[in-house]
């Protein structure tokens, strides 16, 4: 982890941040779960196919990607003469994980005769290794296109492939991975707090286990979430995805109210990422003024993580803009 120098102390990080934008001719891209301080200043917030698109099309010579690890590597593949820096490199995912390459490479090489159709959360050399990569707005447009009796392997999400599979009845060999932070959510408590707004609906990621799904209104990707928000027509919603959406739900829409959906203890904290909270101020400074730490990637292993992107940027040309997986 990055080491905190001392004489941060007294410095205006955010007009410091501002000046080594300018001056590096940086983008600064955020993800929704990010602190609410990294989100304001960021350039474009958005999901994780909106941020792979602005990263491909992006002119800035810097891309400082608030976000996690595999993130920001997307961001690397698609724009290699970019400096791409993470202000935090232990920034993870359980997801990436859960799913080592050699052993994902021996589930394929048992099973010939599936195409890999993988979520996004993964890790380059996984990205090699698949075919079509998806993310949760892209994965139903992209499945959709894919000939009813190709047998499927899906990784690393085993709930979001769930998911998938049940609602476009499709039989898919799931990897066996999960999202800790959505995993996290309890039906017991989210029933009593639906108990409590009885007229607020349910607004939940795809990440989530079923027993959470199942009693959503709206079921998608964060951009799907905040998009439902706009439009729904009551005042209150429940989300259960990270909360740190929340943030810009407050701000888009200042007059509802948004309630995150309850771990097993009662409160939402559990379900914070660990992995998105390593990004602070101080790091994003830090990685801007010191151009470090800085993704770096081997061109044959780019090239070959290339292709299942540049195949999920083309068959995902159809959900530009809609962000979602629609309702159940
Ligand atoms: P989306 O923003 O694409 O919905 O992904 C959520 C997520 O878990 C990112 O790690
Ligand atoms: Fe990974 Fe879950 Fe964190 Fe997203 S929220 S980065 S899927 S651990």
């Amino acid at each position: 982890m990055t080491a905190m120098p001392a004489d941060l102390k007294g410095l205006d990080l955010r007009a410091e941040i501002e000046r080594l934008r300018k001056e590096r001719n940086a983008v600064i891209l955020a993800h929704y779960y990010q602190k609410p301080e990294l989100q304001d200043l960021a350039d474009f917030v958005g999901d994780s196919l909106e941020l792979s698109r602005k990263a491909a099309e992006t002119d800035a010579d810097v891309i400082a990607f608030c976000g996690v690890k595999f993130m920001a590597e997307v961001a690397k593949i698609l724009s290699p003469e970019k400096i791409v820096i993470l202000p935090d490199m232990e920034a993870g995912c359980s997801l990436e994980d859960s799913c080592p390459p050699e052993k994902f490479k021996a589930f394929r090489e048992a099973h010939p005769d599936h195409i890999a159709l993988t979520y996004i959360n993964c890790s380059t050399e996984v990205k090699a290794l698949s075919d079509v990569i998806v993310t949760s707005s892209s994965a139903e447009t992209i499945l959709q296109q894919i000939p009813a009796d190709q047998k499927i392997i899906f990784g690393p999400d085993r709930h979001l492939g769930g998911y998938l599979s049940r609602k476009f009845n499709r039989d898919m060999l799931l990897w066996p991975g999960v999202c800790i932070v959505h995993e996290a959510f309890s039906e017991t408590e989210l029933l009593k707090l639906k108990a409590q707004h009885p007229g607020a609906p349910i607004a939940a990621h795809p990440e989530c286990p079923p027993t959470i799904v199942d009693h959503a209104d709206y079921v998608g990707s964060t951009s799907g979430i905040l998009n439902y928000a706009k439009a729904m027509e009551g005042d209150t919603l429940i989300v259960a995805t990270e909360p740190h959406i929340i943030h810009q739900m407050e701000r888009a829409l200042p007059s509802k109210t948004f309630i995150g959906a309850p771990g097993a203890d009662g409160n939402c904290n559990c379900n914070i990422c660990p992995y998105m909270a390593l990004n602070t101020m101080e790091k994003l400074y830090l990685a801007l003024r010191d151009l470090e730490p800085r993704i770096e990637i081997d061109e044959t292993l780019r090239l070959g993580a290339k292709k299942s992107l540049d195949a999920m940027l083309e068959m995902a040309s159809g959900s530009v803009g809609k962000g979602d997986l629609g309702n159940r």
